[in-house]
């Protein structure tokens, strides 16, 4: 194969700089597309894995994004080939995203792996979206760069800052209980989402914009960018260039994923008031990436981590604010005593020379760490007991302190549906020292372990000013909820785990401060239980979703499917000929 400037030979080069009737096969429908001869010999070719689509409202504006990741790989001697890839938005997709979040891993991954690419720019926004490129950049292992596509601009509704996802939950809950009208709610609609962009809480997609960024898979400073500000398309216009580079430097995702970058990651999440999908997302990237990665290290690593900023769900501002406060690299130099600051950037330096000194703007965004938000260790706990053996995770940062020991009654639900329809009841039982349970909504049970984690509370208590209790579920949470709120139960219910188990009546103990989560039944009784369970008739005898049920692993292990755990480098496939 011909030769790069250093000696290696590019991928592409296999399909474009062939010789007979299997490059003039490559090159000339190619051509078809309008490019000269000259440029299919010697230029890095970069693809540009765009997740955008219609139905994917967060990453609507990411073909335009597109345009200057085109313009910088040009500038830098390379060829662009944008192509889309399955795009989950998060607000559209029923049963939930996250069911699809492996087949758009696998997707991406195989079209790098079949078409003629030397390098990936992704392009990323919604909650999604960002851990599948992850996924697939750590297995493909080639030169790769993620550019998300930035927060919505701030809202407002009547003078007051409202976030998108954690401000629908209160005014929600504030309808139910008879606190604001029906047509205020929907008035809200509009003032909540004012712009292209994701959403503009410490939810999942600023997380994971956030965390790709700490595990330097991202340009240094581009995570808070707001969508419309012109930032982001230098930005993006820096990513294309720098790609062209990286294949030159075969700079591939396996020298920057490694134990220190995914410490990081975990670490930052604390810091940042991040998402609990965070937890499920990074085992899935790090198994991906060969990189051992366990849920207790989330509780382990996060013990001396500080919560610095202060955006919703877990404090007052949003992601506009976070951005002109200093956003990530400020974050990350506050508790740079905590990081591998030898893990390196997609830049080709290292993390401690990209954050070293990064300044401060407003301190009332970002907290400094001797006057923090929230004192180190109320991140996401992982909880271990009889009633959830391999783990459990809690957002300590969105709970309420006075139920972090707890004891109450149990009420168990099989369902959403079932949950929902007890809730509005206004002949409810449940009091607010009860623990409401639902299950049959992790990976397999629901299938695709949607965010229903933070269960709806009884209208009856609503009105009487409830507005906590303690929940548990198989399930996930949106990044943009809050709550005592114990999610990720594992094994779930569905597969026979011990939640299976439980019935209303029952008394469950939450003690965060041991980090356990017990039912009061023996051993023996719980085995007794087990001989009457049966598994649970679960959507989906065929096609996708039955692919799913068959092979996606448990909520500690990233849910990812079992066969695409692991490092698998493209190579050069076969020809078909
Ligand atoms: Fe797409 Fe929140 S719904 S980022």
């Amino acid at each position: 194969m011909p030769a790069q400037s250093d000696s290696r030979p590019l991928r592409s080069a296999a399909w474009f700089e062939a010789t007979g009737k299997l490059g003039f096969y490559h090159r000339s429908h190619t051509k078809s597309e309008g490019f000269p001869s000259d440029l299919f010999t010697g230029r890095p070719v970069i693809g540009i894995a765009a997740s955008w689509s219609e139905l994917a409202p967060c990453n609507v504006h990411l073909h335009d994004l597109a345009q200057s990741v085109k313009a910088g790989i040009w500038e830098a001697g390379g060829f662009p080939f944008e192509f889309p890839t399955l795009a989950l938005g998060e607000t559209l997709m029923r049963p939930t995203a996250m069911l699809y979040r492996n087949l758009a891993a696998m997707e991406i991954e195989e079209l790098i792996r079949s078409n003629p690419l030397d390098g990936v720019v992704f392009l990323t926004g919604c909650d999604k979206t960002t851990p599948a490129a992850v996924m697939a950049a750590a297995s493909a292992d080639v030169p790769s760069i993620v550019v998300t596509g930035g927060p919505m601009m701030n809202g407002r509704f009547r003078g007051v800052a409202v976030g998108s996802g954690t401000d629908l939950w209160r005014f929600s809950e504030d309808v139910r209980a008879g606190a604001m009208t029906a047509e205020d709610f929907v008035a809200s609609e509009v003032c909540v989402s004012r712009s292209n962009g994701h959403c503009t809480t410490m939810g999942t997609a600023s997380t994971m914009a956030c965390l790709v960024e700490a595990l330097g898979l991202a340009l240094p400073g581009s995570a808070a960018v707001p969508a419309v500000d012109a930032a982001r398309k230098v930005y993006a216009h820096l990513a294309g260039r720098r790609c062209v580079e990286m294949v030159r430097e075969d700079l591939r995702p396996s020298r920057i994923l490694t134990r220190g970058s995914f410490e990081n990651a975990v670490r930052v999440n604390v810091a940042i008031g991040g998402s609990t999908n965070a937890v499920v997302h990074l085992l899935a990237m790090a198994a991906r990436a060969c990189v051992p990665l366990e849920l207790d290290d989330f509780d382990r690593l996060g013990r001396d981590v500080p919560t610095l900023v202060n955006l919703k769900p877990t404090g007052q501002f949003l992601m506009e604010e976070f951005a002109a406060a200093g956003g990530l690299p400020a974050v990350m130099s506050e508790i740079s005593d905590l990081l591998d600051l030898d893990a390196l950037s997609v830049t080709g330096r290292t993390v401690g020379e990209e954050i070293a000194g990064a300044p401060c703007y407003d301190r009332s965004v970002i907290a400094s760490r001797d006057s923090p938000l929230l004192a180190p260790g109320r991140g996401t706990v992982v909880l271990h007991g009889n009633l959830c053996p391999d783990g459990a995770v809690l957002k300590l940062s969105a709970a309420s302190e006075s139920l972090l020991s707890h004891t109450g009654k149990a009420w168990v639900f099989d369902s959403i549906e079932e949950l929902n329809a007890a809730m509005d009841a206004d002949d409810s039982q449940i009091e607010a020292q009860d623990v409401l349970v639902l299950r049959n909504a992790g990976p397999v049970g629901y299938p695709g372990m949607p965010e229903v984690g933070n269960l709806p509370l009884p209208r009856r208590l609503l009105r009487e000013g409830i507005r906590d209790m303690v929940r548990i579920s198989d399930a996930r949470m949106s990044g943009t909820s809050f709550g005592t709120v114990v999610l990720h139960v594992t094994p779930e219910a569905a597969t026979g785990g011990p939640l299976a188990l439980v019935k209303t009546g029952d008394r469950i103990t939450l003690d965060v401060a041991s980090r356990t989560l017990n039912v009061e039944l023996t051993d023996d009784e719980l085995a007794e239980r087990t001989k009457s369970w049966s598994a649970p008739v679960v959507d989906g005898d065929g096609g996708y979703a039955y692919l799913y049920r068959s092979h996606v692993l448990q909520a500690d292990r990233g849910a990812d499917f079992d066969f695409l755990v692991g490092r698998r480098p493209v190579g050069v496939p076969r020809p078909p000929t």
